[in-house]
């Protein structure tokens, strides 16, 4: 069918032409908003899950639904290992100050936000879109104390939200990259938040270990947060977003050749998107066929290895190489790291480093005590397929 009107989105955060299978979340979303809008409390959301599941999509579309909900909610903000989270917050409430004052003028609160928000920006490159035009002599409330800062920039923010009858969500994807007090700084806010009710939400995305490390932040984030495990789609949700966006063109599927993606897909949302494009380019007309599916698998694989696997390969040393290769050789995970030490030909106190700093880049992940597994799906026949574990081959 013609590549020109390919409606599949390939990529990480692209949103998906349709987005099925998150009703769940949506309306916990929903319903959060409107308890926090009425004045009652309610938890805000950490949202996890494995590589390629949805959660950058699922922040996007949260995005949506707060502004359609007359909510204020700035861009998302991605949290990368060298993000300057406090400047980049600070961007985000100034986003959301203009959208507020955008409804109705801020006069002395805009300025002393300002001097806020100097305080926030200090240190920081001045490239990031705020500028402050105002009189330095402006009142500074900031203590250079993160979590005091945080907490009230937040009631600052709230107060001025209620007092204009709307609501701030501020979106952090990538969250199990910030830094432990900046968690327990997120942490401290929300709580005061939650006590105050001041229409203040927050969503955090990140792997599978970021609930664990919000937990050990503060103590009392256990209660303060809902924790939503995003996991692959249901098959029905998978058809549904292979169907729904060809069915807007005209163009049908065998039910063969979706039953041929989902088993082969295993339902993860970003695999899904991979067939349903190469499908559709290969298939000469409507239906697209289950031979057509077979015709585009090694173009998918290929595809997928470059763009979804290897990138992730490459983030990691030589020796934290050699550590998921025999993981991989183990068979799929998850794995307990005495075998993958044993695997090496280890002790496991020499394997520990490679171990740590995998998950610190967010390549494996630990779902239980003396476990580990790969953050992205698939993962392990990617490092047979490519990078089989050499046998006799260890680092000096
Ligand atoms: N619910 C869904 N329905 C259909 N397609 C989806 C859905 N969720 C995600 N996708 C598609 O799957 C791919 C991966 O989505 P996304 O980048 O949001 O995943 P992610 O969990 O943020 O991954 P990563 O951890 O790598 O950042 C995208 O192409 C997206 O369009
Ligand atoms: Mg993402």
């Amino acid at each position: 069918v013609d590549p020109d009107v390919n409606p599949y989105s390939m990529g990480a955060g692209n949103p998906p032409p349709a987005l099925t299978g998150r009703e769940d979340q949506e309306q916990q979303f929903r319903t959060l908003l409107a308890r926090l809008a009425g004045g009652l409390s309610d938890r805000s959301m950490i949202v996890s899950g494995l590589r390629g599941v949805g959660k950058t999509v699922l922040l996007l579309e949260f995005e949506g639904i707060a502004k359609d909900a007359g909510w204020t909610a700035p861009r998302p903000i991605e949290i990368k290992s060298d993000t300057d989270f406090r400047s980049e917050l600070a961007d985000a409430a100034y986003q959301a100050l203009l959208q507020l004052s955008a409804r109705r003028a801020l006069g002395d609160r805009l300025r002393s936000f300002t001097g806020l928000l100097r305080g926030f920006k200090v240190g920081a490159s001045s490239d990031g879109g705020v500028e402050f035009s105002f009189d330095p002599a402006a009142v500074s409330g900031s203590t250079g104390d993160l979590e005091r800062d945080l907490m009230y920039l937040f009631e600052e923010l709230g107060q001025t939200a209620r007092e204009h009858e709307t609501g701030v969500v501020f979106l952090v994807d990538e969250m199990q990259f910030l830094a432990r007090e900046e968690l327990e700084a997120v942490a401290a806010a929300m709580h005061r938040m939650s006590q105050t009710k001041l229409p203040i939400a927050l969503v955090g995305a990140g792997l599978p270990q970021l609930p664990g490390l919000v937990g050990e932040a503060k103590s009392y984030a256990e209660r303060l947060f809902a924790y939503p495990r995003l996991g692959p789609l249901s098959e029905d949700a998978a058809r549904q977003a292979l169907v729904a966006p060809s069915e807007a063109r005209g163009v049908s599927w065998c039910d063969e050749a979706l039953a041929r993606i989902i088993s082969e897909s295993g339902c993860y949302p970003a695999f899904i998107q991979a067939y349903g494009k190469e499908a559709w380019n290969h298939a000469p007309g409507s239906p697209i066929r289950a031979i057509d599916i077979l015709d585009a698998e090694p173009l998918v694989l290929a595809q997928l290895d470059e763009e979804f696997f290897h990138v992730r390969f490459e983030k990691a040393t030589d020796r934290e190489r050699e550590y998921m290769a025999a993981m991989a050789d183990i068979g799929d995970g998850p794995y307990r790291t005495a075998d993958i030490a044993e695997r090496l030909g280890r002790r496991l106190s020499y394997t520990s480093a490679p171990r740590d700093s995998l998950i610190k880049k967010g390549l494996i992940y630990s779902p239980d005590y003396g476990q580990v597994d790969f953050t992205v799906p698939k993962f392990s026949p990617f490092m047979r397929r490519r990078y089989p574990l050499h046998e006799g081959k260890r680092d000096p």
